[in-house]
């Protein structure tokens, strides 16, 4: 199979998510009305995912699931989106994970509360029954480290196998606060690294989270830090650094998933052979616009009609 025509996988959560829109959030101990409320399928690698997909990159996901109701939901919301879920992980025992969201528009805030400890995380084991000859690029959204860093380990050895053209490229996703993720951040060619954790070191810029971080990552490897309306960093392999700005969209409307948006931008450029100042670029364009409507769908409108071609500054997908 040629390069090109390899998928994109990503490897983390899927879960449910209830998302409540609002005018103004909630009081506590409060009863009111919400101005709209939906199912959408969420999860980190899940969302990027949709993104990869609605933007051409032929992807999969691989995660857990737990058969029922939810479970149901979410494969044909896969399915809608010509998702390739055959590695996903059926778990028999627990619950699909799911999360409580309140959109509030008016604030641009987005507040999760999400239940996934009742349900495994895919292990080593389930990855080796992986084909990794399908693949071009491995994401892994950071969750059971220890588990996840055998997951690289077999990726590691087989591309020692393969000339450096076919090999597969990995990415990791360091979001949340947790010690044990950080062992993560040796294991990436291209690492993203959230606003949350960098503020956890000390750090309140991008560009010194860079700094402070790089000696983290392997030589060579991609660092990058998002940081909502201030756009984007990212560390070259060369150690140079690169900048966008964010694309703040007319009005802000849904923030959620804004940094699985970007994380899949990046990766759709990246793995397509853009240099690395137009990968950032757009995916601060991509994210921005998909703050401006509910949902991720709108990105295939705005693909098509090839608005960022237009934009002049983000450059053609
Ligand atoms: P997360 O969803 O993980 O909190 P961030 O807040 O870091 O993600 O945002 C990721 C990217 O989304 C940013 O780099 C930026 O390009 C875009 N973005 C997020 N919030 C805004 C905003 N309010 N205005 C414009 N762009 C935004
Ligand atoms: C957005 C998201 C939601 C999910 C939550 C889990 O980034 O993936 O879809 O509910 O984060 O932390």
């Amino acid at each position: 199979m040629e390069q090109k025509d390899k998928k994109i996988l990503c490897v983390g959560l899927v879960c449910l998510d209830i998302i409540s829109v609002v005018d103004k959030y909630p009081e506590e101990d409060t009863d009111s009305r919400c101005v709209s409320q939906r199912w959408q399928r969420g999860g980190n690698a899940s969302n990027s995912c949709t993104v990869l997909s609605l933007l051409g990159s032929p992807c999969a996901f691989m995660g857990s699931l737990c058969a029922g109701p939810v479970a149901s939901f979410i494969v044909g919301d896969f399915s809608q989106h010509g998702i390739d879920i055959s590695a996903v992980t059926w778990q028999v025992k627990g619950q699909t994970p799911s999360a409580c969201c309140v959109v509030c528009p008016s604030s641009g805030s987005r507040t999760v509360v999400l239940f996934d400890t009742n349900v495994p995380d895919v292990t080593a084991e389930d990855f080796s029954k992986v084909d990794l000859r399908h693949f071009k690029w491995i994401h892994w959204e950071g969750r059971n480290a220890d588990e996840q860093l055998k997951m690289i380990e077999r990726v590691a050895r087989y591309n020692a196998t393969l000339l450096p053209q076919q090999r597969i490229t990995v990415s990791v996703e360091i979001e949340k606060p947790r010690e044990p993720l950080y062992e993560l951040f040796a294991y990436g060619d291209v690492v993203f690294v959230s606003k949350d954790v960098a503020r956890h070191f000390g750090f309140q810029t991008p560009s010194s989270a860079l700094e402070g971080l790089r000696c983290r990552v392997k030589a060579g490897a991609v660092l990058i830090c998002a940081w909502a309306e201030k756009g984007a960093d990212a560390l070259a392999p060369d150690g140079s650094l690169v900048h966008s700005d964010a694309f703040p969209p007319e009005h802000l409307v849904d923030t959620l998933g804004a940094g699985d948006t970007f994380n899949a931008a990046v990766i759709h450029k990246l793995s397509n052979g853009a240099r690395l100042q137009d990968a950032l670029t757009f995916g601060c364009a991509v994210a921005g616009s998909k703050c401006g409507f509910h949902g991720y769908d709108g990105i295939a409108d705005m693909a098509a009609s090839q608005y960022w071609k237009h934009d002049g500054s983000a450059g053609d997908i």
